[in-house]
């Protein structure tokens, strides 16, 4: 492993464009569950029932009794050496932009500043009826949430169903086709449009290294270098390498 670390810094010392695409996996060291391991969220709510606009629309109560369990968790969660070793790559001008599936602002808690966020965040709530929007913070003891219209508020989070946000989507993609090195940390790569990014780094010849706990369908096909295991201690050792190797400073 320590070779597969030495030649992953190696790439990321030389490259002028560098992005990670993070997925679940990132957080589950704190504390949050990602969604398709054994112990998932989708082993408990399915998906088609909890988690798409219509099924909000259908039955906002329903769908807050999944929402509540991850707000409990998400509430109470902190970055983890991942998160924090990207902030750090990001501060050493080795890591240029983020972008995460993930809703549970970890990334800019851990220091990362350029966060692109495809799925949206769940800091924020709105009321998809007049508009209106709050800090789920200011509405935590409420259940479900409400508006001052009365309605049941929903989380600034994108569902199935709903579009990415346009700027995330395009930044993103424009980004990919001229990185020159992109990490793929902790995501199954099952969900589109996120799981294009990798592609389209590929085919702009970007080097791909991916960090997960298991192969995905990307460790076989597009993968330049695997590296199996924790997201914490692998980005730590990571970013360790990329210190010893390059004395700290960006060089491009
Ligand atoms: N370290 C590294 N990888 C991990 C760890 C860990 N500690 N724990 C889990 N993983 C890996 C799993 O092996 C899996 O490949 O993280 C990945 C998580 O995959 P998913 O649960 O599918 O999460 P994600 O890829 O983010 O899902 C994408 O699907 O349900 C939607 O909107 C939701 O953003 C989510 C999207």
């Amino acid at each position: 492993m320590q070779e597969l670390i030495s030649q992953a810094a190696e790439i990321i010392l030389r490259s002028k464009l560098t992005l990670a695409l993070t997925g679940a996996g990132i957080s589950v060291e704190s504390g949050i569950p990602d969604f398709r391991s054994a112990d998932g969220l989708w082993s408990k709510y399915d998906p088609a029932e909890y988690a798409t606009i219509e099924a909000f629309q259908a039955d906002p109560e329903k769908v807050w009794q999944m929402l509540r369990d991850m707000e409990e968790v998400v509430a109470s969660a902190k970055p983890n050496k991942a998160h924090i070793g990207l902030g750090e790559l990001e501060k050493m001008g080795y890591l240029h932009y983020i972008i995460t599936q993930n809703i549970d602002n970890l990334h800019q808690e851990g220091g990362s500043k350029n966060v692109i966020e495809y799925h949206g965040n769940s800091s924020t709530l709105s009321c998809i009826w007049c508009g209106k929007r709050y800090k789920t913070e200011e509405k935590r003891d409420e259940f479900p949430p409400k508006c001052e219209c009365k309605k049941i508020l929903k989380p600034d989070v994108v569902f199935f169903g709903e579009p990415i946000p346009a700027e995330a989507l395009n930044r993103s993609f424009q980004l990919a086709s001229s990185a020159e090195a992109l990490l793929v940390i902790g995501t199954s790569a099952v969900v589109s449009p996120a799981n294009t990014i990798p592609t389209i780094a590929k085919q702009n010849h970007a080097k791909i290294i991916e960090i997960n706990k298991e192969r995905t369908h990307l460790t076989d096909s597009i993968t330049d270098i695997f590296l199996q295991g924790g997201a914490g201690a692998i980005v730590e050792s990571l970013v360790e390498e990329v210190k010893r190797q390059g004395g700290g400073n960006h060089l491009m």
